[in-house]
């Protein structure tokens, strides 16, 4: 299977006879809460059927474990450039390890999560996958590879899961296939049913001249229902810029008011489907492939002919559907066709920046306004600048909560907390200090924060001096990078006070960090290992394993993006 599994998945190797236990464990490798999600729906929906489930993460799961397992279900996505989601790197080198044991008699189905539109889309799960067949595990399903919109996908993969567990066990494999489907019933809002809340105030947290646009946006969940902890995200669904769409249209030939269906029992006018339910600004590799097959353009079918991996990648590098048809013209003979090619519009991801307790009814965001030049256009962040540009106060915008176990305030109040956040990383700490007031929690905190200018770019500045004041945040640590002669970033501060972040971390404390991944949390991660390795003299591999120890023990949490 590839793009979404179901179509050209092949029929899985079922266990002959009644060789499939009533015991199945589900392990979720997850950054942002999909994955996990999708494991919690599909424990809830095993055990409906009888069986008797173990659910877990990756990382709490004792891999010795695994030779007692019959029945295994994975569900993992891929982060980064084709790696593990924090909570899958221990389980997932284990398994490629010397210590990976013989898994004869287990039986196992992978769901991978990815986004096409990356180069190794759902890397993670394929690797489990393959792994655990050569372990010598059998499948009792084949791999699933969804993309962004992976509700489909995922619910036909456990009907076939379950299907083949029933059969496995004797009984019809069609049994109660339909409340495998992920539910709808009900009047709770979720990814699958947003709720449209109001836009409360909406803000530009930089001050004039600032290289940069940052938004603080309240939006109300009053009558939704909806609880979210510190550390959860929030699901938010954009709408096109519609300059780009009027641009867009311009280049088809059909009328932009011609009736499309974009799922069963929504139909829209093109130009409402192209505002906001298609996915206008990524390309990806699947969607060339297929319209080189169905518009028999030369040009693009050499683009895309194999062994041409590279070109392809930087054809995809920055541009979007404009470009695409542009470039290449439109396709289909119906603006139905046309539209059926293309992804449905994910929604944005943003850590709330604000805590329920200190704000019944509201939820805060803080959002860096993304534009940009490429290809000799400019270019906007789709949701940014929705945000920033397109939301007034008034106004309403469909979200759900995304619930994130994997970045939480410790348990007791009194442990103590470093928190690295520079830029908009700064957002879940604000709901972590909010709540940590409200509490009346006594636990010391750590702030470390940075940004480009002291004057113009310290967000949230007046609401941290308050903190620091009543207690409530013990240090501040910034880093104005362009302030001074030369750049200073958050881990040079770290670093700076190694000896007393050294201290902070044997007392207990759980560090987190969010913000940027690729430069940022990258460079943090290595500053702390020579902070431990300097301070607790140790050796760097040393240092690592104590890193990787506090990860384990939930002592090391990061939201990075
Ligand atoms: P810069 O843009 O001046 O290089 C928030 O965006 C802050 O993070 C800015 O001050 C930015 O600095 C800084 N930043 C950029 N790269 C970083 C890195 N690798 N590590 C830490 N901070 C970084």
């Amino acid at each position: 299977g590839t793009l979404s599994g179901g179509i050209d998945a092949l029929p899985g190797n079922v266990p002959a006879g009644n060789s499939v236990s009533k015991e199945v464990t589900i392990l979720f490798g997850s950054q942002t809460g999909n994955s996990q999600g999708l494991a919690k729906n599909a424990a809830k929906t095993l055990e409906a059927q009888g069986y008797q489930v173990t659910l877990s993460s990756m990382s709490d799961f004792k891999p010795n474990n695994l030779k007692k397992v019959k029945n295994l279900l994975i569900i993992a996505s891929t982060h980064g450039e084709g790696e593990p989601p924090d909570n899958a790197l221990s389980f997932h080198e284990f398994l490629h390890g010397r210590r990976a044991p013989k898994l004869d008699d287990l039986n196992f189905s992978v769901l991978a999560l990815g986004d096409s539109s990356y180069e190794f889309f759902c890397q993670t799960g394929k690797d489990f996958d393959k792994k655990l067949e050569e372990l010598g595990g059998t499948r009792l399903y084949p791999r699933f590879d969804c993309d962004l919109d992976y509700d489909e996908p995922a619910a036909e993969w456990l009907q076939g899961v379950i299907g083949s567990l029933n059969e496995g066990q004797g009984g019809s494999a069609a049994q109660e296939l339909s409340s495998a489907a992920p539910q709808a019933i009900g009047t709770s809002f979720s990814r699958t049913n947003p709720f449209k809340a109001e836009v409360l105030e909406n803000l530009n947290l930089n001050g004039r001249g600032s290289n940069k646009e940052t938004r603080h946006l309240e939006l109300s969940l009053e009558g939704s229902g909806l609880v979210y902890q510190p550390g959860d995200s929030l699901g938010v669904l954009p709408e096109n810029d519609p300059v780009l769409v009027g641009a867009l249209l311009e280049e088809l030939k059909w009328n932009p008011d011609a009736t499309v269906t974009v799922k069963q029992g929504d139909d829209r006018s093109l130009k409402n489907a192209l505002a906001s339910y298609y996915e206008i600004t990524v390309l990806t590799k699947p969607l060339l492939q297929k319209v080189a097959e169905l518009s028999n353009n030369e040009d693009l079918q050499k683009l895309v002919a194999p062994g041409n991996e590279e070109q392809v990648k930087a054809y995809l590098d920055g541009r979007d559907l404009l470009d695409f048809v542009r470039d290449f013209g439109a396709w289909g003979e119906t603006a139905q066709e046309f539209v059926s090619l293309l992804r449905k519009m994910p929604a944005r991801l943003y850590s709330i920046s604000s805590s329920l307790n200190a704000n019944p009814d509201e939820v805060h965001l803080t959002i860096g306004a993304v534009r940009y030049q490429s290809h000799g256009r400019e270019r906007n962040g789709v949701c940014s600048i929705f945000a920033a540009e397109r939301l007034q106060p008034g106004d309403s915008v469909p979200v759900y909560i995304q619930h994130n176990d994997n970045f939480k305030l410790p348990e007791s109040p009194d442990t103590p907390i470093i928190m690295v956040g520079p830029g908009t990383g700064v957002a879940p700490f604000r709901a972590f200090m909010q709540e940590r007031e409200e509490i009346g929690a006594e636990g010391k905190s750590w702030m470390f924060f940075g940004d480009q200018h002291f004057v113009t770019d310290f967000l949230y500045q007046t609401e941290w001096q308050k903190w620091l004041k009543d207690g409530v945040l013990t240090r501040m640590d910034v880093a104005f990078s362009r302030d001074g002669e030369e750049k200073v970033y958050v881990q040079h501060r770290m670093l700076e006070q190694s000896k007393e972040l050294y201290k902070w971390l044997e007392e207990g404390a759980v560090v987190y960090i969010c913000g940027d991944e690729k430069n940022m949390a990258h460079d943090v991660h290595k500053t702390l290992i020579d902070v431990i390795a300097k301070e607790g003299g140790m050796s760097p591999e040393q240092a690592e394993e104590y890193l990787a120890n506090m990860q384990q023990q939930k002592r090391y949490q990061r939201d990075v993006y």
